[in-house]
């Protein structure tokens, strides 16, 4: 039997390169040697858009275009959003009962997100459970790992800590405690050199058209001490680099070398990574803008994967009432 992963995406926007580099790439990868559910986690994109709710279905349906044309195979993986299990909400309503105030409002994430999102509005109090919704979802499928960031690291551990709760207070044992899947994610950044971020507005989105990616290419910042072109540059300081590094590592070498020796200019350097970025964009681009017309084949993954969801959900809760003799 293959080992389970649940991992999610929340469809607050499109997704970028970032998404590619830090989950994505991960999760194509994984579902060739795990049974893997990927999970659109439309509820907790609505603990920060709900102003904005209606944005959340039309993100869950480009997102789930561009998981698919970037390679998740909806016949290996289950694909499913998660407000169309009932599930989640209902066993989320039973940790929230069973987990203590303090547990979630020392969570750093919290913490963190209240303060760097205040425009949103974002202290509220569905956020406070944010990871006991989180916990729900990664138990209800008895997943063995969670492909996480570094970031996720207090919630998939206040997971674990909510099924050891459930189990001391109810004395049976029903839950996995899942472990994380800390896979080395390449250091990546947007066009600024800050992390790729929507609302830094220095991404390459993952269906970006062609012009827009040999501008946004063109006005990345390189070596600033290469002022001519005869002076050497230093490509471990130079973001162009790093992509090329992602994108094209078996490039790298040579790359570095002629960077260092100013055998190559920026400005060529950047013309060969708009080449290969265009490569890399252009095929999964036109795949995506297929699906995008094909809503009812789209429609179809996300039910079936929905079904499938829904069997492995609906078999943990039964064993959650007979626990809880609830
Ligand atoms: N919190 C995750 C994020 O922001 C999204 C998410 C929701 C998730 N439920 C999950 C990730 C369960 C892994 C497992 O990226
Ligand atoms: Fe960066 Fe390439 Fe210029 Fe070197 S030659 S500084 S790697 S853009």
């Amino acid at each position: 039997m293959k080992k389970v992963i649940l991992s999610g995406m929340r469809p607050t926007g499109k997704l970028h390169l970032g998404h590619w580099v830090g989950a994505l790439s991960n999760w194509v990868e994984l579902q060739k040697n795990y049974k893997c559910f990927f999970m659109i986690a439309d509820w907790h994109a609505l603990m920060s858009e709900y102003k904005n709710a209606s944005s959340i279905k039309e993100n869950t349906f480009d997102n789930v275009c561009d998981w698919l044309s970037y390679g998740i195979d909806p016949e290996s993986s289950v694909i499913f959003s998660q407000s169309e299990v009932e599930e989640h909400l209902q066993l989320f309503m039973i940790f929230a009962s069973l987990t203590p105030l303090g547990w979630l409002s020392r969570c750093p994430t919290f913490k963190e997100q209240v303060k760097q999102l205040k425009e949103k509005d974002i202290n509220t109090y569905a956020f406070l459970g944010y990871p006991a919704l989180q916990a729900a979802d990664i138990v209800l499928y008895r997943a063995d790992f969670v492909p996480v960031g570094e970031d996720q690291i207090p919630h998939l551990e206040l997971c674990r800590e909510i099924a050891r709760r459930f189990h001391s207070i109810y004395k049976k044992d029903i839950f996995k405690e899942p472990q994380p899947l800390l896979t080395q994610i390449p250091r990546f950044m947007g066009l600024d050199g800050r992390k790729m971020s929507k609302s830094y507005n220095n991404y390459i989105s993952l269906d970006e058209e062609d012009s827009e990616l040999e501008r946004k290419i063109s006005e990345m910042f390189t070596d600033p001490q290469r002022k001519k072109r005869k002076d050497p540059g230093r490509p471990h300081l130079c973001n162009i680099f790093n992509y090329y590094s992602i994108f094209s590592p078996g490039e790298k070498e040579q790359v570095d070398r002629e960077c260092r020796n100013a055998a190559r200019g920026c400005t060529d350097c950047k013309k060969r990574l708009i080449q290969i970025m265009k490569e890399f964009v252009s095929p999964r681009r036109r795949k995506k803008k297929e699906l995008m017309r094909k809503k009812d084949y789209v429609a179809g993954i996300l039910q079936d994967g929905k079904n499938k969801a829904k069997e492995a959900a609906s078999s943990t809760m039964q064993r959650v009432r007979e626990a809880m003799k609830f």
